[in-house]
């Protein structure tokens, strides 16, 4: 380990089968009322909703109305959830759902008392939260983002009068130590009604989350050796619970993961890269498509591309990730060995593999390049031009 670091987490999580118990130990703690933002219907469908609105009943809530929370949440959605908590004096957002309702929820709570313009003071400049925040509490249904142990925020603006810059982005932001949820709770049986296109999304969110941490650095660093273990357990459960997704053991151990993949535990005294995401995000702000799919269909290119600037690693993963055996081959070889099976595992886990499956046309690819990121933390720091050529290779148009 190297560098000086402070780790803290504050959210308090609840876990397992009767995680929902925890809903009841935390309300007494907040005033009377309650917004509740959740998506587009599903946990009215999966009876998620109900089993809540009779818990918040029972603790004599009044429940405030926040649902139709798009994926890929919208600045302004958030202004609207704003709005609701502002004129109903909410003292907590509870939000039910996914990465989405728990980045809205965030969102909404640093924002509905900020007196300036918070797209431009958080998503824009990055600034911590310094003004009065409303408490968050998530209730999870979708496995993937971390959003329920972290204070990270992805919100979507594709407003035209947009200062500079591309007409769309995708941008996220960490409001600091006082947006964190201030509880989680995490039953993996609330996402056994997830279909199967969702639920292999949110798994490669989380080897995207891990790998991200993993290709930084060249020092010898515990936390290698944790997400290699991660990385394991991910790819172990994900077999069990695509051959059988009402299988808890597999389901919870995902959830579980996940939320160690992105709760900064395992970025300590890392650089850290996070390069996929800045592309996977401004190939979202284009499309909408769903955020882990954004990430698989540009990950190989990407990774080939860096391959030679952090080779030791890559050969590293191959071997320890992988079980790439590095007898009689160069470290070259080892390390392209490694990303073969990764894109093998891939494509027999039904992940896109592709950008035109998402929508993508060769119009967007230069405001895709223009709204993606560029981080300095990876074995590589990309140019605009490096961007584009992973992107056309990510559309199987490399050099066209
Ligand atoms: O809207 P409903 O009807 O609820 O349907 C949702 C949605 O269509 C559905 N769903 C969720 N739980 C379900 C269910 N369907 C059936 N049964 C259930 N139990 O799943 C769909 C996807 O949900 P969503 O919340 O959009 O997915 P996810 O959790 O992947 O969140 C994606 C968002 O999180 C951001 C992404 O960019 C994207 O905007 N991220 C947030 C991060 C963070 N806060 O740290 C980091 C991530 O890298 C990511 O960028
Ligand atoms: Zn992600």
């Amino acid at each position: 380990m190297l560098g000086d670091f402070m780790y803290y987490n504050p959210t308090r999580l609840y876990f397992g089968e009767h995680a929902l118990d925890g809903l009841r130990e935390e309300l007494p703690k907040y005033g009377k009322n309650i917004q509740l933002s959740y998506g587009g219907g599903s946990v009215k469908k999966n009876g998620i909703y109900d089993q809540i609105v009779e818990i918040l009943r029972a603790c004599g809530k009044t429940v405030i109305e926040d649902g139709g929370v798009m994926s890929n949440p919208t600045m302004e959605k958030v202004l609207e959830g704003c709005t609701l908590a502002r004129e109903h004096h909410v003292d907590l957002i509870l939000a039910v759902g996914g990465g989405s309702v728990c980045d809205y929820a965030k969102a909404v709570s640093v924002s509905a008392y900020c007196e300036e313009n918070p797209w431009e003071k958080y998503y824009l400049r990055g600034e911590m939260a310094d003004n009065p925040v409303i408490p968050v509490g998530c209730v999870l249904t979708m496995v993937g983002t971390g959003s329920e142990m972290n204070s990270g925020s992805v919100i979507t603006n594709t407003a035209e009068d947009l200062e500079g810059g591309p007409a769309k982005l995708k941008l996220d932001s960490k409001f600091g130590e006082r947006a964190y949820p201030k509880f989680s709770i995490l039953n993996p049986t609330f996402t056994f009604t997830l279909p199967k296109y969702q639920m292999i999304s949110g798994i490669f969110d989380i080897m995207s989350h891990i790998l991200e941490q993993y290709f930084s650095g060249e020092d010898d660093n515990t936390s290698d050796y944790v997400m290699e273990g991660l990385l394991h357990s991910l790819c172990h459960s994900a077999a069990a619970a695509v051959k059988n997704p009402m299988d808890y053991e597999a389901r919870s151990n995902i959830m579980w993961t996940a939320t160690w993949a992105l709760n900064k535990f395992v970025a300590m005294g890392k650089a850290t890269d996070w390069e996929v995401h800045m592309i996977g995000q401004a190939v979202g702000a284009y499309t909408n498509a769903t955020h882990g799919m954004t990430l698989s269909a540009v990950s190989i290119p990407y990774y080939r591309h860096i391959l030679p600037y952090g080779l030791s690693k890559f050969k590293r993963y191959a071997q320890n990730v992988w079980n790439v055996s590095p007898d009689g081959k160069t470290d070259e070889e080892i390390a392209d060995e490694g990303l073969a099976c990764m894109e093998n595992w891939m494509r027999d886990l039904g992940l896109v593999m592709n950008l035109c499956e998402l929508g993508v046309t060769e119009d967007m690819l230069d405001g895709i390049a223009d709204g993606t990121l560029i981080r300095r933390g990876g074995y590589k720091v990309l140019t605009r031009e490096e961007v584009l050529e992973i992107l056309k290779e990510s559309m199987g148009k490399a050099n066209v």
